[in-house]
């Protein structure tokens, strides 16, 4: 049966899910955040250096290009009610920040909360909505992020909350400033359920910490669902988030997405896989990818990790589909350790290839397989046509084709000064570069440097199988060779 096109349309917004229509985050917003790192320890001078590193480190032009202030910037609110900045972390104010990140061609984010304080109780906006968000946009802000503390009991109910957070987002659209509007209330009242109607991205759990997989009793909460589940917490581990967001993943879609806190690569608390594995979910469950990271300390290795552009494409792809679980095994066999948890991820890519994910959390390497059947299982069971097809496989993390040696990237942080910088990425590597190539034309191309590299070729209906170490991630995206765009393919189908 063929859905009419306005029937497609009708059929989106009843079910509530279409995204907010500001124009903005249509792939899922990208850059740098204080709060991982430097917490209250803010000042308009690391803002405007960090922003320095990412451009000389190439990370402007892979899409790192929202700077974002967290909590602790405010001295309180002047006689008219109106907040006002620090003077000792922000002598020239927040217009003068703005300028600045303007100037090096950065956008600038801000941070208040839906509540009478911020979480490190400075002023929040609860009431004073109209006021904040016109003091916002008159000093340059592209972006707020909205955070959830001290809400004055104003919770509960997923109405209570929409109405609380729909304050703002009317009162950042009344000033006619182009400012995405990106929720912190940890996943509390369904936000899944309603955030893609007022925002552009919202968090769907307590606070990140830098752990793959230890359990902490402060994120005890991880299932939405379980009315007792109000108190979603802080130290939420990598895999606790990806378990949490997993049952409502498609709720992201162009212009709304869920929201898996910000990055912790490059903090040092995992290993070189874990943070690999790390990366890449949040780039393909289509999370805001925020690094949180002091740059001014980056190892080669996480410099690797974060500019890895061909992980960053499956961010960045226009279909904008996030990958779904297709399979979780909760007792997989792990020599004397016990048991351990492993998963298999798979999803649909703009030009008709396929992303799959093997990710290992279990405490041992383990051997992983996928079927043709298993991974296109969302396009028929069994049926679908991609089963017939001989696939290019391509691993993500490949050590030719897209990825930065560790060697180069060590050579670009050991570089003398910005033009060296410049110059070894441009003249010596051939980076990519986003602002040149965005990703949506550099994947239509199939500039190979988005790619990674070419492993083998899985035959129709054969099975994919790796080895993959203890708490990693194995990445592939698979390539069509049988001369037919799956895309096409089913479309003409469907129209059949
Ligand atoms: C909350 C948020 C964090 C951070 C802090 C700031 O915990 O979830 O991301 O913004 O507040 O106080």
């Amino acid at each position: 049966m063929r859905f009419p096109k306005e029937g497609l349309l009708v059929a989106l917004s009843a079910s509530g899910v279409r995204a907010v229509n500001n124009g903005l985050a249509r792939t899922p917003q990208m850059g740098w955040n204080n709060w991982n790192t430097f917490h209250c320890s803010v000042s308009s001078t690391l803002l405007t250096n960090t922003a320095k590193l990412l451009t000389e480190y190439g990370l402007q032009d892979l899409g790192y290009k929202y700077v974002v202030l967290d909590d602790c910037w405010s001295s309180g609110r002047d006689a008219n009610g109106k907040l006002v900045a620090d003077t000792t972390k922000f002598p020239d104010g927040m217009g003068a920040v703005a300028d600045a990140l303007h100037e090096q061609g950065f956008l600038f984010g801000m941070y208040s909360s839906a509540g009478e304080m911020t979480c490190a109780r400075y002023a929040g906006s609860l009431d004073y909505e109209e006021n904040d968000a016109q003091s916002f946009a008159d000093w340059g802000v592209d972006y707020l992020k909205y955070d959830n503390c001290y809400h004055m009991g104003r919770f509960g109910t997923p109405l209570i909350s929409f109405n609380r957070f729909n304050e703002m987002a009317k009162a950042l659209k009344k000033t006619g400033r182009s400012i995405l509007y990106s929720l912190c209330n940890w996943g509390e009242d369904y936000v899944h359920t309603w955030g893609g109607s007022i925002a552009n991205s919202w968090r769907i759990s307590g606070d990140i910490y830098d752990s793959f997989a230890r359990p902490d009793d402060l994120c005890s909460c991880t299932n939405a669902a379980d009315p007792a589940c109000i108190a979603p917490g802080t130290h939420c581990s990598v895999l606790a988030i990806i378990n949490k967001v997993a049952p409502y993943i498609d709720r992201g879609l162009p212009g709304g997405w869920n929201d898996l806190d910000m990055l912790e690569v490059g903090h040092g608390g995992m290993t070189e896989e874990e943070y690999k594995a790390h990366f890449s979910m949040w780039a393909a469950l289509k999370s805001p990818l925020l690094l949180g990271n002091d740059l001014r300390a980056m190892t080669a290795s996480s410099l690797a990790i974060i500019n890895n552009p061909a992980i960053i494409a499956l961010n960045q792809d226009p279909r904008g589909r996030a990958i779904q679980r297709i399979s979780r095994d909760l007792d997989v066999p792990v020599d004397r350790h016990g048991v351990g948890e492993t998963h298999v991820w798979s999803g649909p890519l703009a030009n008709g290839d396929q992303v799959v994910i093997f990710l290992n959390a279990a405490d041992a390497d383990l051997d992983m397989s996928a079927s043709l059947e298993d991974i296109f299982i969302m396009d028929g069971v069994g049926t679908a046509p991609q089963i017939q097809q001989d696939w290019a496989v391509h691993d993500l993390w490949g050590n030719s084709g897209s990825r930065m040696s560790l060697h180069d990237a060590q050579a670009l942080l050991d570089a003398k000064d910005a033009d060296a910088r410049r110059s070894f990425l441009q003249t010596k590597l051939d980076w990519y570069n986003a602002t040149e190539l965005p990703y949506a034309q550099g994947l239509s191309r199939r500039d190979p440097r988005l790619f990674g590299e070419r492993i083998g070729v899985v035959e129709a209906g054969g099975k994919i199988s790796a080895r993959v170490p203890r708490h990693a991630a194995k990445v592939f995206r698979l390539q069509s060779v049988s001369g037919q765009d799956t895309t096409r393919k089913s479309l003409l189908r469907d129209e059949l």
